[in-house]
């Protein structure tokens, strides 16, 4: 068995931390266990493309009313996740084995409390471009599934994919509450939660940016 199917059959095994699907699809078992969760909590926050969870784990920590789901592709990286919430007996949080494209399938208008997006791939190709995370079609989902107040949080290591994002951002709509290209030098220093990818590029020296965002019109 490879190690990639051994992850598939892995992620089963803890059911109270990991929603696994398959295929990229959401099946209505998934997402009537994810209502379940969503109805036991006030509030929740989502990040897209979480990894092997060490910001989704604080989120977690720090919000212990708010349900914190991570959403994320790979099998290995959703069940390090799991693992580690039922280590830490985080009972607030729950990660995906799934496409983080699926969210309007996945959860209600109005019902997220803020998005996180961390370190996304950045595809810094042009023509790969169109395989980017943050595309207009993605940002008026998670505008549309917004809370009032809700708000969008994105981090990059990448100058031209926060750039192209911030303009993505205003021609749809939302309004830039917080920006910096140095986060570690600004004054969000202090409130952020370090990611996997965060540390690695942290020691290669590279600038990082943050922004958050919230709807014109919330
Ligand atoms: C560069 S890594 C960053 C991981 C983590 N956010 C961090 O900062 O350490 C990008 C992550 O997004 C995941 N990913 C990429 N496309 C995705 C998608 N469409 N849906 C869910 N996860 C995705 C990858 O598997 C990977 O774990």
């Amino acid at each position: 068995m490879s190690w990639e199917n051994q992850y598939m059959q892995m992620v089963k095994t803890k059911p109270g931390f990991i929603l696994a699907e398959e295929d990229r699809s959401v099946s209505a078992d998934c997402r009537a266990e994810l209502r379940s969760r969503l109805s036991m909590h006030a509030k929740c926050f989502v990040e897209l493309g979480s990894g092997s969870g060490l910001h989704l784990l604080r989120l977690a920590e720090q919000h212990p009313a708010t349900l914190c789901v991570g959403l994320e592709i790979r099998f290995k990286r959703a069940f390090k996740t799991g693992e580690k919430a039922e280590r830490d007996g985080l009972e607030n949080l729950l990660v995906l084995r799934t496409d983080a494209r699926q969210i309007p399938d996945l959860f209600s208008r109005g019902e997220v409390a803020g998005f996180f997006v961390n370190y996304p791939d950045p595809w810094d190709k042009r023509r790969w471009r169109k395989n980017r995370l943050m595309s207009p079609e993605l940002l008026s989902h998670m505008r549309e599934l917004l809370a009032p107040g809700g708000f969008l949080r994105f981090k990059t290591d990448h100058q031209e994919y926060f750039a192209s994002t911030e303009q993505l951002l205003v021609a749809g709509g939302w309004r830039v509450c917080k920006r910096t290209t140095d986060l570690l030098s600004s004054e969000f220093v202090e409130s952020n939660i370090p990611t996997e990818f965060e540390g690695l590029f942290r020691s290669q020296g590279k600038p990082l940016c943050m922004l958050e965002a919230h709807s014109a019109t919330a």
